[in-house]
């Protein structure tokens, strides 16, 4: 009785793996929504990092640092601004929300201080580094490019991760809850822009 129930589970493991096979184009609505969320989050972060520079200024030692992740960001923001062209796919309606919460969090994060604006990037790109990890799971090989750039933008996410971690941003007070607040925040608005 055992050794049948044994060969019945072999045999619908292989039929799953055919099924698997013979799919290897990505489904169109997955597509989408990985597309507008990005797209969504990357223009969040040029916002975020937008506000930051507003308060530190472009000019002073962190405005240098935090300038080079927006200049990623802007790089970033400007491939997902071509790919929602090139797979026709309807950007977030929630663009203006995200326009005026992105600045608002960095500005008021740089008003709380250097450190903390750092611990909003570790926060933020801990969010975004971990999804664009997730998303390369679920694109097949007919989206190879696309992998590949989210990828290389995960790298630079987690570069900027780090450069947060570099500048004190754990020192800073209420690091854990500051942190905490923002992850459920960037979730929360991923959660959402898939959809809106
Ligand atoms: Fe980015
Ligand atoms: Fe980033």
């Amino acid at each position: 009785m055992a050794l049948k129930k044994k060969k019945t589970k072999k045999k619908s493991l292989k039929k799953k793996k055919t099924i698997k096979q013979s799919a290897a184009s990505t489904d169109k609505s997955i597509l989408d929504q990985i597309i507008r969320v990005d797209h969504a989050g990357e223009f969040g972060a040029t916002r975020i990092y937008d506000g930051q520079i507003a308060i530190f200024g472009r000019n002073s030692k962190i405005g240098k640092t935090i300038q080079h992740m927006a200049d990623q960001e802007q790089e970033h923001i400007e491939k997902f601004n071509e790919l929602l062209i090139e797979k026709r796919v309807r950007p977030t309606a929630l663009l203006p929300l995200w326009n005026v919460a992105g600045f608002a969090l960095g500005a008021g994060t740089a008003l709380m201080g250097e450190k903390a604006a750092m611990a909003c990037t570790v926060a933020v790109e801990k969010v975004i580094g971990e999804h664009y990890r997730e998303q390369q799971g679920l694109l097949e090989d007919d989206e190879k490019e696309l992998r590949k750039t989210i990828a290389k933008f995960e790298k630079d996410e987690l570069e900027h991760h780090d450069i947060g971690l570099e500048h004190g941003a754990e020192k800073a007070h209420g690091y854990k809850v500051i942190t905490k607040v923002i992850e459920f925040g960037c979730k929360t608005a991923i959660a959402i822009s898939k959809k809106i």
